[in-house]
């Protein structure tokens, strides 16, 4: 018998995360001996804070190393609460949040514990890849809210109530989002968490770059009086404090909401890794001077980048107001019999350029590359010129 044949049905319902798969692609043509510019992985380039890291070293010292309770430890819960407080004006307890393996956790233990096969979840295009396996996977159905870059890739309350249906259980907003660095006006998700509330209908939002703004302060919807009864917030600590591999992200949430997704987690994880808790800890409570550091590094890049991508002829590009990336509609070279969309592009790309964007299909268009600007200027520098040259090839 083909071991094929024993997988179970569910993880037919999935596929490889696009992300992952050119990393591993860029690290594959790597290790041959290209030299290639990775614009593909989306993960700061920056080290994690130095006290962040020696509270993870002090942990270790400290034997701080054994199980945790399921949801985190009761000091770091609160710790998330207090400092989504003091960043945002919420006002979460401790029951109401719960420390997960990255935001991606999060999301997973959320989606799980609420969506029964069929119920329909809202997902504004383009989306993080993420999110539609993850529904998928829970026996959901997707429905996707198209946005274009001629309104900025911005969703509208006015489009999201258009989708709903008797059986919408749940809508989803990335803001900022990945990939397009769109960021929705705090009028824009009031409005939307007024058509979701009112039906009670629960409204996930992914607070994953939430501290990248290039335009305005950030907030978060949960700090709406009584948006807490509807609203489930994942947070990540992994992008903030440039602490991917950490993996700590956490969940606010209704009680009995973390009460399920808890109770999942301790069949699957048990708990987040004990000595990242203690890190995560230092990263709530200790300085927070790293983050308007990267921010202007990201700034600055983020202008190279599309002053580059616009000089560019045909390349059209908004630009990101937050989160590291850039989405730009690279249509004008999909020529001949090689490059026909995105997905071509990309590879083509990487074959002949060496240099690794993610195609546009991951997340649901099919005009657009994402290019992570969260890798050095010399790296932007050198992949943008090959960029340049690979779009001018296919012109002739
Ligand atoms: C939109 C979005 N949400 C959530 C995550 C989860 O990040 P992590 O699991 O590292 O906390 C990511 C990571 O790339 C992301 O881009």
């Amino acid at each position: 018998m083909q071991a094929t044949a024993e997988i179970a049905d569910r993880i037919s319902t999935i596929s490889v995360s696009s992300t992952m798969k050119v990393s591993a692609d860029a690290e594959r043509l790597r290790r041959e001996g290209a030299d290639v510019v990775d614009f593909g992985a989306g993960e700061p380039d920056f080290p994690t804070p130095v006290n962040i890291k020696e509270a993870g070293i002090k942990a270790i010292g400290a034997n701080f190393t054994k199980y945790t309770n399921a949801g985190g430890t009761q000091e770091l819960r609160e710790a998330i609460c207090e400092r989504h407080k003091i960043d945002f004006g919420t006002n979460y307890s401790f029951s109401e949040c719960m420390v997960t393996v990255g935001g991606k956790h999060a999301i997973f233990n959320l989606i799980q514990a609420l969506i029964n096969p069929g119920d329909e979840v809202i997902i504004p295009v383009p989306y993080w890849v993420t999110y539609k396996d993850v529904v998928n996977y829970a026996g959901g159905v997707c429905v996707f809210v198209e946005t274009d870059e001629y309104s900025n890739f911005e969703v509208s309350a006015e489009i999201i109530e258009r989708h709903i249906t008797p059986r919408t259980k749940l809508v989803i907003v990335n803001s900022p989002c990945n990939p397009s660095g769109a960021v929705l006006s705090k009028a824009e998700f009031r409005a939307i968490l007024n058509v979701t509330s009112k039906r009670d209908i629960f409204l996930l939002t992914d607070e994953c770059y939430c501290h990248f703004l290039y335009e305005d302060k950030p907030f978060s919807i949960a700090a709406l009086p009584g948006a807490k009864e509807t609203v489930v917030v994942a947070g990540s600590l992994s992008k903030t404090y440039a602490m991917t591999g950490w993996r700590i992200g956490f969940a606010l949430a209704p009680a009995p909401i973390i009460g399920a997704m808890m109770k999942l987690q301790s069949h699957s994880t048990s708990n987040p890794t004990s000595i990242s808790q203690k890190a995560a800890l230092e990263a709530m409570r200790g300085p927070q001077d790293s983050v308007p550091q990267m921010l202007a590094e990201y700034r600055r890049r983020r202008d190279f980048v599309v002053d580059r991508l616009r000089a560019i002829e045909g390349v059209t590009i908004l630009a990101p107001k937050g989160a590291f990336y850039a989405y730009p509609n690279v249509s004008v070279a999909f020529r001949g019999e090689r490059v026909q969309n995105s997905l071509d592009f990309s590879s083509e790309l990487l074959a002949r350029q060496h240099v690794a964007v993610v195609p546009g299909e991951a997340f649901g268009t099919r005009n657009h590359v994402r290019i992570s600007y969260a890798t050095s200027m010399t790296e932007l520098e050198r992949g943008l010129d090959r960029l340049d040259k690979f779009i001018g090839s296919l012109r002739i």
